[in-house]
């Protein structure tokens, strides 16, 4: 019997899309607004889903504190009120989209979670636009 713990977050954190090795011209036909040169910010919700067996003797799956703590220090002490692009080594070389940032943020939560837990991240980069990684 497996059953999904889920826990929501939220950072806010500024990015530009672009690749260096493109001209600004190429940049601004697929990346459009996004590649404004002066970086723009977004509200980022986080939906962090943890799979596995209940444990009988605490009737847990996982302690929420627990999870709710490694979200903090991994994803929001790391993420909140920076700037991807400039402040966050993982995207030193790997453009900032909302599909890029989700693997990261699934990468830096597996690390500390049991092995035994299924992980999936839902990152909303807008209430309408969001993304989905399970580690397929
Ligand atoms: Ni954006």
């Amino acid at each position: 019997m497996k059953v999904t713990v889920s826990r929501k977050a939220h950072f806010n954190a500024a990015h530009r899309l672009y690749r260096p090795d493109w001209s600004f011209e190429k940049n601004d036909a697929v990346f459009g607004k996004c590649n404004n040169p002066n970086f723009h910010g977004h509200n980022y919700d986080l939906t962090v889903s943890v799979t596995g067996e209940i444990d009988p003797e605490t009737g847990y799956v996982v302690d929420v504190k627990i999870l709710k703590d490694f979200i903090k220090s991994e994803i929001e002490d790391a993420f909140d009120h920076k700037n991807l692009n400039v402040d966050v080594p993982e995207f030193k070389n790997l453009n900032p989209t909302a599909e890029n940032i989700v693997v990261v943020i699934y990468d830096k939560l597996k690390a500390v979670l049991d092995s035994n837990l299924k992980l999936e991240v839902t990152l909303y980069e807008t209430p309408r636009n969001f993304v989905t990684y399970s580690g397929l």
